[in-house]
C-alpha cells in the first residue's frame, strides 16, 4: 500500500520545488547523444571477470549547461555498460553510497536468486555493499541494471539508477551485424526538472515528466556516417510507453527483443516499447545524403495527459557523410530454443483499487507481500501464463524474473510472426488486453517476482512471488499445518 510505507519518503529533498521547468525554454537537439562508457573489469582470472559499482549520487549535465543531482553507477547518468559474453562469468561489487537502501536487479537475466537483485534483498546504504554473480549461462540478450528495493524503485531509478548489461554469444558475433561504434546502446527515458534544473518526483507522475532524454540528455542530436547502424533501445522510463517512427516515416529493420535476436529481421515503420522493453533496430542512413536531418519521434503517448508535442521528437539523426559499410543483417538470423510442451495453466488478473482510496494495485487481487510465495513451481517446469489486464484504463505490463518466455497469443490470435516472436520477458497489455505466455523454469531453484514494469504499479503492489523448487509438497505440507510464512 502507498499510505503507510515511510520507505516513500523523498530520498533526495526535491519534492518542494517551486515551478517546474517550462520544457519549451530546453534546446532542442543542442547536445550531442554520448555512448555510454565501457565498464573494464577489475581483473580477470580464469573465466571469471570481476567489477567494482558504485552506487552514488553525482551531478549530470542533462540539460544544456546546467547541471543536476542524479543517482548514478559509477558517476555516469545513466550508468556504464558492461560487455559479458556467454559462458564467462561476470563478478559485480555493487557498493551503496546513497542514503537509502538499494537491490540491483540484472533484468532479463537467468541467475541465482541470491543475485537476482529482488525487491527485499538489500544492500545497506552508506557504504554496504553486496556481490552479484552472473553466470551468463544464457544466450546473447540485451540486459539492463536497475533497484529494485520495493518501495523504492520507482523513484532510484528515475533518479538515475539504470545501466546497460550487452550479453554476446558465438551465434550473434558469427553475424556481421553493424558493430564498433555502429552499434550504439541507447536508453530512453523521460523526466521532469524544476526551474533549478534538478528533477522532480512523483509518485505516478504521468502528466509531467515532459521532458524526454536519450543517453541522459535532453533532446540530443547524434552524428552518424551514410552506413548501417544498429541501435539497442531501452525503455528505462518508471511509466511512459513508446512507440517510436523516424520522421520522415521511411522503414527500418528490427533485428531483435528483450532475449536476444529475432530469428529474422524485420522491416517496421515503428516499434513500441513498454516500460523495461528492449528493440535491437538497424538503421541504414546510405539512402541520406551528407546533411540530412532525421528525427526519431514518439508518436504515443499512451498515457493520457502528455503533452505530445514535447515528448514528440526524441532524438536528432544528423547524417555526416559518406562511410564504407562492410556489415549486414542477414535474413536469419538465430533459431529460437525449442519450445517444449507445457503441463501446467496458471492464469494472472493485473488490477487496480477502482476507487481510488488505498492506490493499490493487484495481480489476481492481491497487493505484493514479499514474505508470501503466491505461485509454486516444479523445477524444470514448462508452463502457460495466461496474463490478463482488467484494467479499464491504464495500460500496464508484464515482466518475469528468471526467465526468458515466448508470447503464443495476444487476444487470442497466435503470435507466430512480428516483434514478439522471439524470447521476451517484458510484455505490453493494453487495457483489456490478454496474452499468453509459455516458459520453462529451469537452471536456479528459488524466489522470483513478476510484476507490473511501470516501476510505480510494482511500489503499488502489482507484483507477486513465485518459488522454483524440486518438491512443492514439503512446502504445501506447512501450509495444511497452519505455518503461514
Ligand atoms: Cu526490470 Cu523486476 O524488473
Ligand atoms: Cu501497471
Amino acid at each position: 500500500a502507498l499510505g503507510g510505507a515511510g520507505l516513500l519518503v523523498p530520498a533526495v529533498a526535491g519534492s518542494a520545488h517551486a515551478t517546474d521547468l517550462d520544457p519549451t525554454t530546453i534546446p532542442q537537439f543542442a547536445q550531442a547523444m554520448p555512448v555510454p562508457e565501457v565498464l573494464q573489469p577489475v581483473c580477470d582470472l580464469g573465466t571469471t571477470s570481476y567489477y567494482d559499482i558504485s552506487v552514488e549520487e553525482a551531478d549530470a549535465e542533462i540539460l544544456p549547461g546546467r547541471t543536476t543531482r542524479v543517482y548514478t553507477f559509477n558517476g555516469s547518468f545513466p550508468g556504464p555498460v558492461i560487455k559479458a559474453v556467454s559462458g564467462r562469468r561476470v563478478v559485480v561489487r555493487q557498493t551503496n553510497q546513497l542514503s537509502v537502501p538499494t537491490s540491483i536487479h540484472l533484468h532479463g537475466a537467468h541467475v541465482p536468486q541470491s543475485s537476482d537483485g529482488s525487491p527485499g534483498d538489500l544492500i545497506a546504504p552508506q557504504g554496504g555493499s553486496k556481490i552479484y554473480t552472473y553466470p551468463n549461462e544464457q544466450p546473447h540478450a540485451n540486459l539492463w541494471f536497475h533497484d529494485h528495493a520495493h518501495h523504492q524503485e520507482s523513484e532510484t531509478v528515475y533518479r538515475g539508477l539504470t545501466a546497460t548489461y550487452l550479453l554476446t554469444d558465438d551465434v550473434e558475433q558469427r553475424l556481421n551485424l553493424p558493430s564498433g561504434r555502429y552499434d550504439v546502446p541507447i536508453s530512453l527515458r523521460d523526466a521532469r526538472f524544476d526551474d533549478s534544473g534538478q528533477l522532480v518526483y512523483e509518485m505516478v507522475d504521468f502528466k509531467s515528466r515532459n521532458v524526454q532524454l536519450a543517453n541522459g540528455k535532453a533532446w540530443p542530436y547524434f552524428e552518424v556516417e551514410a552506413r548501417k547502424y544498429r541501435f539497442r533501445l531501452f525503455n528505462t522510463s518508471n511509466m511512459r510507453f513508446y512507440t517510436l517512427q523516424l520522421s520522415d516515416g521511411s522503414s527500418f529493420q528490427q533485428i531483435g527483443t528483450d532475449g536476444g535476436l529475432l530469428e529474422k529481421p524485420l522491416d517496421v515503420t515503428s516499434v513500441s516499447l513498454s516500460p523495461g522493453e528492449r528493440a535491437d533496430i538497424v538503421i541504414d542512413f546510405s539512402r541520406y545524403t551528407a546533411g540530412t536531418k532525421l528525427i526519431l519521434t514518439n508518436t504515443g503517448p499512451i498515457f493520457p495527459g502528455n503533452p505530445v508535442d514535447q515528448v514528440g521528437r526524441i532524438l536528432q539523426f544528423r547524417v555526416t557523410g559518406p562511410a564504407t559499410d562492410t556489415s549486414v543483417v542477414p535474413s536469419a538470423l538465430r533459431t529460437l530454443p525449442a519450445l517444449g510442451s507445457a503441463t501446467v495453466n496458471r492464469s494472472f488478473v493485473l488490477s487496480i483499487d477502482e476507487t481510488g482510496a488505498t492506490g493499490d494495485m493487484y495481480i489476481n487481487g492481491k497487493t505484493y507481500d514479499m514474505d508470501r510465495i503466491d505461485t509454486e513451481i516444479e523445477y524444470g517446469a514448462t508452463e502457460i501464463w495466461t496474463v490478463h489486464n482488467g484494467d479499464a484504463y491504464t495500460p500496464h505490463n508484464f515482466h518475469i524474473h528468471l526467465v526468458q518466455f515466448r508470447v503464443l497469443e495476444r487476444n487470442g490470435q497466435p503470435v507466430t510472426s512480428g516483434p514478439e516472436y522471439g524470447l521476451k520477458d517484458t510484455v505490453a497489455l493494453m487495457p483489456g488486453d490478454t496474452v499468453k505466455l509459455q516458459a520453462t523454469f529451469t537452471g536456479y531453484e528459488g524466489t522470483y517476482v513478476y510484476h507490473c514494469h511501470v516501476f510505480d504499479h510494482a511500489a503499488m503492489g502489482m507484483m507477486g512471488n513465485f518459488r522454483v523448487s524440486r518438491s512443492t509438497t514439503s512446502s504445501s505440507t506447512l501450509r495444511r499445518q497452519g505455518h503461514r510464512r
